[in-house]
């Protein structure tokens, strides 16, 4: 079934950061059946309401972007509730979305989904090739697991489940909680508060030397859209810019986005996590599609919302 303004589309995970940018890039389009619910209104975890849900509404388009997502603080502190939620939520969406006679679903992974030490660019096929970042390997088995259980549900039920892979996102909307948060939103709301009292220096976690990649969040929507109308394989595509840049190099043009003049340096002493993470996207070129919001640009955005919304955003 091919994707319409008319299909009815449930977006799990509407109100986070992947499921806002995709929500609002459907209803730009002019979705007219969206079906969201909140966590509150529907505890993902629950198979029971999971099943009811879907036998009740009907949906025809499923995107999967619901998740327990992190920083590395919160996978090394919480291990048990990242892999348990993670599972229990796919698991239950995925089938619940098969019996009920979704026409296609999309899961979201993530890059941490591949070995600590891939070759860079990491393509698709190095999954499951060495062992995995151990700070976050209990949300990168469960994300396995979901795009496994996609390919397997494709196999033996012949059901259309996508499985795409983004690289580190950010945007507006995303998570400033410095415990919780991923590191480009730490660092930016870092920088706000150290400019604002005047600090004459700013300390970042690590060696600032491994290299990152970023994709705005409105460009992962529309990739996620693209493959949706135009993608049916069973092999994971991976969503990134293309390019990487150092933690130090990030930090640098963060400090000039909000104006920090003080000196930026760097605390060896806690963790770096991968030493690089860059994507190979040659199968998300071959499909049509490439991203157009460059990073200077996405950070200045991004940095005009947080402090629009510094009184309602995710900050404590
Ligand atoms: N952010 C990134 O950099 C990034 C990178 C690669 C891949 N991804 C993938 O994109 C997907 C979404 O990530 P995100 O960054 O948008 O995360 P997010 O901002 O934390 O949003 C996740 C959403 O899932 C909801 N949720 C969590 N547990 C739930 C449950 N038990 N029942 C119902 N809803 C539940 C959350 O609602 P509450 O907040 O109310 O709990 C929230 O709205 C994930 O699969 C992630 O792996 C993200």
């Amino acid at each position: 079934m091919a994707l319409t303004m008319d299909s009815r589309i449930y977006v799990a995970g509407h109100r986070g950061l992947v499921g806002a940018a995709i929500t609002r890039s459907l209803q730009q389009r002019g979705a007219r059946d969206l079906l969201l619910r909140t966590h509150g209104e529907l505890d993902l975890t629950n198979q029971a309401d999971v099943r009811e849900f879907f036998d009740r509404e009907r949906p025809e388009i499923v995107i999967l972007a619901a998740a327990r997502v992190g920083g590395i603080h919160a996978n090394n502190t919480r291990p048990a509730l990242f892999i348990r939620d993670n599972l229990l939520i796919q698991d239950n969406v995925i089938d619940a979305a098969h019996r009920s006679g979704v026409a296609k679903l999309v899961f979201l992974g993530s890059s941490c989904i591949y070995p600590k030490l891939a070759p860079q660019p990491i393509k698709e096929e190095y999954l499951l090739t060495g062992p995995l970042e151990p700070t976050n390997e209990w949300y990168a088995i469960a994300k396995i697991a979901g795009l496994k259980m996609c390919q397997a549900y494709r196999r033996e039920f012949g059901f259309n489940a996508i499985s795409l892979m983004p690289t580190n996102l950010y945007g507006p909307g995303d998570n400033f909680d410095l415990q919780n948060s991923h590191v480009l939103p730490a660092l930016i709301r870092r920088f706000h508060e150290a400019k604002r009292r005047g600090d004459p220096e700013l300390v970042v976690w690590g060696t600032g030397t491994p290299r990152r990649e970023f994709l705005h969040v409105d460009d992962l929507a529309d990739a996620v859209l693209h493959l949706l109308e135009t993608y049916d394989g069973e092999p994971i595509v991976n969503i990134g810019w293309g390019e990487d840049l150092t933690i130090r190099e990030l930090a640098a043009l963060i400090a000039e986005v909000t104006g920090f003049e003080g000196r930026v340096t760097f605390d060896p002493s806690k963790p770096d996590g991968t030493p690089r993470k860059l994507l190979d996207t040659t199968r998300l070129s071959e499909l049509g599609w490439r991203p157009k919001i460059p990073l200077r640009q996405g950070i200045e955005q991004t940095y005009a919302w947080f402090k629009a919304h510094a009184e309602d955003a995710r900050l404590y």
